[in-house]
């Protein structure tokens, strides 16, 4: 069995409009880099951070506290080094910590044997999601780990769904070089909904289902609408309307927030489609003189993944 092992992991959007806290999708063009090494000394070590000004302190420390909540559950008798690449800004909506999280508890699982299911690691990290965000939400872990689009039919208890990838599927994602903290842009939500709201809603949920399902990129666009979050995160994001709409002109089938924002995502028809999608959002900014960075990426369908050492 390995001793170490350095594996890839990917950025992800979460809700992908309509399912606030349930919907999300693994990406393949970005992600972090992690090294995670078995050790005889107890418990978690953060050896090497790059990339972002994060702490490594283990339980301040959104990997040491998922590698902490395997560790507790395990048999093993030794502990964990870790080191991490990050790629993946912080506060840019596109699943940082979820990265961090996920990629800490599937490479510990690998190097002990495999122990533990797909969904034991959800567990395990949406503990890292609990410390960044205050809630442990599992909509940007089930991707990172399963691969795809995933569902969580429920949180109670924990039943995720990895749903089916239409072949032609892409992603473009723009990121405005501004940081909205996910515990922030939660806290503007309101805690309930109109039943009017909902009906819409759920409809869009289960069409959006049906479309990935049945490969209906049509039905798929349809349904890529958020009547309950959108309409009150988008404040947070600089040009939100004018580069949901350009995208949509430029043949998005449909674009909305990526997870907590400020990241602005589309799913696209076709990597030229996505690239389209691209040049259209990236003139908005341009327009308005704010700097970003852009992601044009197929559909990553295994998740957190082994890299050559
Ligand atoms: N579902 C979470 C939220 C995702 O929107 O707050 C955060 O990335």
């Amino acid at each position: 069995m390995d001793k170490e092992i350095r594996v890839f992991c990917p950025a992800t959007i979460a809700n992908i409009s309509c399912g606030f806290d349930v919907l999300g999708v693994a990406l393949d063009n970005v992600g972090d880099e992690m090294v995670v090494r078995k050790t005889r000394k107890k418990g978690i070590t953060i050896t090497k951070l790059e990339g972002q000004d994060l702490p490594l302190e283990t339980h301040k420390n959104v990997a040491g506290v998922a590698g902490l909540a395997l560790l507790s559950a395990s048999d093993y008798d030794g502990g964990f080094e870790i080191e991490i690449y990050k790629k993946i800004k912080a506060g840019s909506g596109i699943g940082s910590s979820a990265a961090s999280s996920a990629g800490a508890v599937w490479a510990m699982n690998k190097l002990l044997g495999e122990p533990f299911s797909n969904l034991d690691l959800v567990k395990f990290a949406m503990k890292g999601e609990e410390l960044a965000s205050g809630v442990p939400h599992a909509d940007n872990v089930a991707p990172a780990i399963y691969g795809g689009f995933t569902l969580v039919r429920s949180y109670d208890p924990l039943d995720i769904i990895k749903i089916n990838t239409p072949s032609e599927l892409y992603a473009t994602v723009i990121h405005p070089q501004i940081e909205v903290k996910t515990s922030d842009s939660r806290k503007i939500l309101k805690t309930t909904i109109s039943l009017a709201d909902g009906i819409k809603q759920w409809g869009n949920v289960g069409g959006l289902i049906a479309g990935l399902y049945t490969e209906d990129y049509n039905l798929i666009g349809r349904s890529l609408t958020d009547h309950i979050v959108e309409p009150i995160r988008s404040i947070l994001i600089p040009a939100f309307d004018t580069v949901k709409s350009a995208s949509i002109q430029a043949g998005a089938l449909g674009c909305g927030i990526s997870g907590s924002g400020p990241s602005i995502f589309a799913l696209c028809k076709g990597k030229s489609s996505a690239i389209k999608v691209a040049e259209a959002m990236q003139k908005v900014y341009t327009k308005v003189g704010i700097t970003y960075d852009i992601h044009v990426s197929s559909i990553n369908l295994e998740g957190v993944k082994k890299m050559n050492p």
